[in-house]
């Protein structure tokens, strides 16, 4: 078997004592298609001693619970059949509905050292199964730690993200609590950070004096999936903008830390989100844009539009695509746009920053390249994960042409290997104690105050979504945004 070197960082200098794990909702799609493969990949890796009880209302019992575990892991990678049936037999189930006090006593009984408790249902449930734990003695460290980790979405808005974190206040620290974002679990965000800060030569150039704008780009392919419901009640600002593209904004614009503490850095990325400028009703058209997917045929294949899919009323003027031109007033940033765009339904599934540079002063080719491109570094989140860095280059021969190449680094080539999947990641870090990687309150209520404003601007106008064809780019409007500002969305 090929030695991943991610795993490999993982195994050799860091351990969890042993833990059980407790997911509320295991009988989910979130279950299945990520928790369980990721713990898994952590027992196989013998990171920590690994218990997993499943706690949900279906009448699964241990014996169900595990056939299924089967079934959902039959294909993981890098395991033998004798350790995916030694972590099967960590599984065991406690058949309760959320607010059934008699649940939490039968799931106190068999309970004992560090626990990590992971809320993976519909958040509906949330509050109930807080004060579930809370009321059966459950939040309280006692022979162990008792830990919590909250799915997203973790409020709809800001008065229920506040609601949210004041039940789990009621019974849990927060430094027990840990606020899940996926993206924060991938590799190439967290390099972000070691890019710029572990090396010289970034930081010196990363402010307003040399940066031109930057865009934040996270595009996927798919449509809703089944998830109408869910998905019109939310729309690309809740899903995606108040979360994982805040997480690489703030990534990217934050300050130094002064370690590498938890808070220290929490510390520095809530400052960028208290410094986003509002977008209230005056520049709601000029620094929003939202739509919505029309059908028609991707790859040869008919897809529904947005307004037909399953679970959307009509009529609805939820938006399956947002851009937003946003300005983050700081002394480093002063006056410098950061373009966001995300949507389902475009022409390819890409997550990246982009950071364009200003031109050089002097326009010594200007007469013969006019359009010169300006050097761009990309950081690519997924996929092909890497950086890549545009410059302006001479091509070969008697005259001064020029023409952008790319510097390349690319994460598969370097290491030779996968990236570790971001819940392996995060469920380790939860378990070894460290929320780093995980959102605080202030910062997840700063968010929502942002996306609070745009939500009441959008309600208040008359204006429906924009539309946009299913595989493309999206919609004009969003391209309108840029040009009047004399700029260009990168080709997806
Ligand atoms: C989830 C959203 O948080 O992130 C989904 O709810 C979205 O709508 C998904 O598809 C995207 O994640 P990734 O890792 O595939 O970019």
């Amino acid at each position: 078997m090929r030695e991943n070197p991610f795993r490999t960082g993982l195994e050799q200098s860091r351990r969890s004592e042993p833990v059980t794990v407790v997911i509320f909702g295991a009988t989910g799609d979130l279950t299945r298609r990520k928790l369980l493969p990721a713990l898994l990949s952590l027992f196989r890796a013998g990171v920590t001693r690994l218990q997993v009880v499943g706690f949900a209302r279906r009448s699964w019992g241990t014996e169900g619970f595990r056939e299924r575990a089967h079934e959902y892991l039959a294909d993981a990678p890098d395991v033998s059949d004798e350790q995916r049936s030694a972590f099967i037999q960590t599984l065991t189930y406690v058949e309760s509905s959320f607010d059934d006090e008699a649940g939490y006593r039968n799931l106190a009984e068999g309970l004992t050292g560090n626990c990590l408790y992971y809320l993976s249902t519909p958040p509906a449930s949330y509050e109930a199964i807080i004060h579930g734990l809370g009321r059966a003695g459950l939040a309280e460290d006692g022979d162990g730690f008792r830990r919590i980790i909250v799915e997203k979405p973790f409020g709809r808005d800001l008065a229920s993200a506040q609601a949210l974190n004041a039940v789990l206040a009621e019974h849990f620290r927060e430094d027990q609590i840990y606020r899940i974002d996926h993206y924060l679990g991938k590799e190439t965000v967290q390099n972000i950070m070691l890019m710029r800060f572990g090396n010289g030569i970034f930081e010196p150039i990363w402010n307003h004096r040399y940066i031109d704008h930057v865009q934040i780009t996270v595009s996927e392919r798919l449509g809703l999936e089944g998830r109408g419901n869910y998905y019109d009640s939310s729309g690309a600002l809740r899903d995606m903008v108040q979360n994982h593209m805040f997480q690489l904004l703030t990534l990217t614009a934050m300050e130094p830390p002064t370690d590498l503490g938890a808070d220290s850095i929490r510390d520095e990325k809530v400052k960028v989100v208290r410094a986003v400028r509002p977008i209230g009703a005056d520049a709601i058209e000029s620094h929003t844009v939202r739509a919505q997917y029309d059908g028609g045929r991707v790859d040869g294949e008919p897809v529904p539009g947005y307004l037909d899919e399953e679970g959307v009323p009509a009529g609805s003027h939820t938006e399956s695509y947002v851009a937003l031109k946003v300005f983050i007033d700081s002394w480093r940033w002063s006056g410098i746009p950061f373009y966001l765009r995300t949507g389902k339904r475009l022409r390819r599934k890409v997550s990246e920053i982009a950071v364009t540079f200003r031109e050089p002063p002097l326009k010594l080719y200007a007469n013969r390249h006019p359009t010169m491109n300006r050097n761009t570094l990309i950081i690519r989140i997924q996929p092909e994960e890497g950086i890549t860095l545009r410059v302006n280059t001479k091509i070969p021969g008697y005259t001064f042409d020029m023409r952008p190449v790319n510097v390349d680094f690319a994460y598969g080539s370097a290491f030779g290997a996968a990236t570790l999947e971001a819940y392996e990641r995060l469920l380790f870090d939860a378990m070894v104690g460290d929320s780093t990687l995980y959102t605080r309150r202030d910062e997840i209520e700063a968010s929502w105050r942002f996306v609070d404003g745009i939500l009441a601007a959008w309600n208040r106008s008359d204006r429906p979504p924009h539309r946009y064809a299913p595989g493309s780019s999206g919609p004009d409007a969003a391209d309108k945004m840029l040009t009047a500002d004399g700029r260009r969305w990168r080709r997806l």
